[in-house]
């Protein structure tokens, strides 16, 4: 049995991103790709702050795959820092402007202190109901299909949909109805694979570092505009 249609809308109730083009956008400027990545965190900063204004009720950041793993130690070492400071710097900010910050992916491999500041900083803002933001961290796409199967298996339940949509990290989310990749691939790279089912998927030019609320109203104008039909036919 197919999984209902979900309810059309002109308003997206969960916009995920991939932010794409830290380390091209500095590159370009001949400046290191740690600066890309530190302007990256401005902009993940701005298009929050945009999409809580917005009422945007659910926003999901691809801010690490499993496959990031594969980058260069150096690199890889300077991201974990990045994303515990961020997480220091941030954590009171969130919780005054009521968001509910969670992470989602495998989150074994990361130093047990950044580890801490990301259960300090979903325990801080448990209490809030705004925006829902969603970090993917140490995230695959089908990692999370498999670890949904294997709880399916170990609680005793059939392997279906609805035993695995329960089960995925964003079980308690509904699906995106609109996907943004900035960067210019046109590519999903492991991203949510199973919630991304019917998404709208908006590829832009634009590096991650330069995104802003306007590349935002942009695609949120786009979505507005699209005609979602779930495989069904197209209404007279
Ligand atoms: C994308 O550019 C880089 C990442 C997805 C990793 C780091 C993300 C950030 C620093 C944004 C911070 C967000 C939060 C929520 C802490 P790339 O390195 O893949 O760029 P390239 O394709 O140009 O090399």
């Amino acid at each position: 049995m197919p999984a209902p249609a979900p309810e059309a809308s002109t308003k997206p109730r969960h916009v995920a991103i991939i932010m794409d083009g830290n380390g091209r956008w500095a590159a370009a400027r001949g400046r290191p790709r740690a600066l890309g990545h530190r302007l990256g965190v401005q902009a993940a900063r701005r298009v929050v702050r945009a999409a809580s204004e917005r009422d945007v009720p659910v926003l999901s950041l691809f801010a690490f795959s499993q496959e990031n793993w594969r980058r260069p130690e150096r690199e890889v070492r300077m991201l974990i820092h990045l994303f515990g400071r961020t997480l220091r710097r941030e954590a009171e900010g969130l919780r005054s402007n009521n968001v509910r910050m969670r992470f989602i992916g495998s989150r074994e491999a990361f130093p047990a202190s950044l580890r801490r500041e990301m259960e300090g900083v979903e325990s801080l803002t448990a209490g809030n109901n705004g925006l829902q933001l969603l970090v993917a961290l140490g995230y695959g796409g089908q990692w999370d299909i498999c670890h949904a199967a294997e709880c399916a298996r170990r609680d005793g339940v059939p392997i279906d949909h609805e035993s695995l949509s329960e089960r995925l990290s964003t079980a308690d989310f509904p699906p995106p109805d609109l996907l943004i990749r900035t960067g210019g691939e046109y590519r999903i790279s492991n991203f949510m694979l199973w919630q991304l089912a019917y998404a709208e998927l908006r590829f832009v030019e634009t590096l991650w570092p330069d995104f802003d609320a306007d590349d935002l109203d942009q695609a949120l104008t786009w979505y507005a505009q699209r005609q979602r039909r779930f495989g069904m036919v197209a209404e007279a």
